[in-house]
């Protein structure tokens, strides 16, 4: 079965795109998709060799061989500019590997008009990469499964300029509007994390005064935008 996390993925693909899954694994998601009817054709690649045969394996199992095409490589590398892909999903990998992807791209003069990524980790760095890189975010979801928190950013290629607060980096430009439960106990408990942090580097003999500082701007970001939520 799919995990609640994919599924919310697959939410923000619309009707009928051709997807490009990077880092697929065992293609659920595609497969998902097309048996769903949300899409009808998909791009399945991954670095690996072991996920490629597992991805393969389901596909084939599904029956499903003409629509989704599963390609061995790294990044967006076994995309082409001939498959036309509208949307290009990136998830289940840390912010800093999908930016070095999307940037390995983007390298290759291989842009996509449309971008859902599910970072493990270090959301603000994939956030400041589209701001720097001509995509506005268009819609986030926060969401809870197994202990775990994720974010989901999907981001469309414009010309317009997206700037963004350091505040909405850290948070989410959408997600800290919607301040859902998921999202209030996140930054609840990042706070604590991060005042505790912030005394431990001041005890240092040689404080980190650069660090600190990041830590300070975090942790009145994180304020502002709670108390915001209790006025
Ligand atoms: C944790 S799994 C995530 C699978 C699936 N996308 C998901 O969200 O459930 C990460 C997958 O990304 C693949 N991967 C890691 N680095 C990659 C890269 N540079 N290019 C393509 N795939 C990569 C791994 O081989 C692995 O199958």
């Amino acid at each position: 079965m799919l995990t609640k996390r994919l599924e919310t993925v697959g939410k923000l693909v619309d009707q009928n795109d051709k997807i490009a899954d990077i880092g697929t694994d065992h293609a659920y998601l595609p497969i998902m998709l097309v048996n769903n009817k949300t899409i009808k054709e998909a791009i399945a690649s991954d670095i690996g060799e072991g996920p490629t045969q597992n991805a393969r394996d389901n596909v084939k199992r599904y029956g499903l061989n003409e629509q989704i095409k599963v390609r061995l490589g790294p990044g967006v590398e076994p995309i082409t500019p001939e498959d036309k892909v509208d949307t290009v999903i990136i998830a289940g990998m840390g912010g800093k590997l999908i930016s070095d992807i999307l940037q390995d791209g983007v390298n290759e003069g291989k842009q996509f008009p449309k971008l859902i990524l599910e970072p493990n980790i270090g959301e603000p760095v994939i956030r400041r990469w589209l701001m720097n890189h001509d995509y506005k975010i268009v819609a986030e979801y926060i969401m809870a499964e197994d202990g775990h928190t994720y974010e989901i950013i999907k981001a469309v290629l414009t010309s317009e300029k997206q700037t963004l607060t350091d505040a909405e980096l850290l948070l989410g430009p959408f997600l800290k509007e919607e301040k859902n439960e998921v999202f209030l106990t996140k930054w609840h408990n990042q706070l604590a994390y991060f005042k505790n942090l912030l005394l431990n580097l001041q005890k240092a003999n040689v404080p980190d005064e650069q660090k600190i500082s990041l830590i300070k701007d975090n942790i009145l970001a994180i304020e502002e935008v709670l108390q915001s939520d209790t006025n």
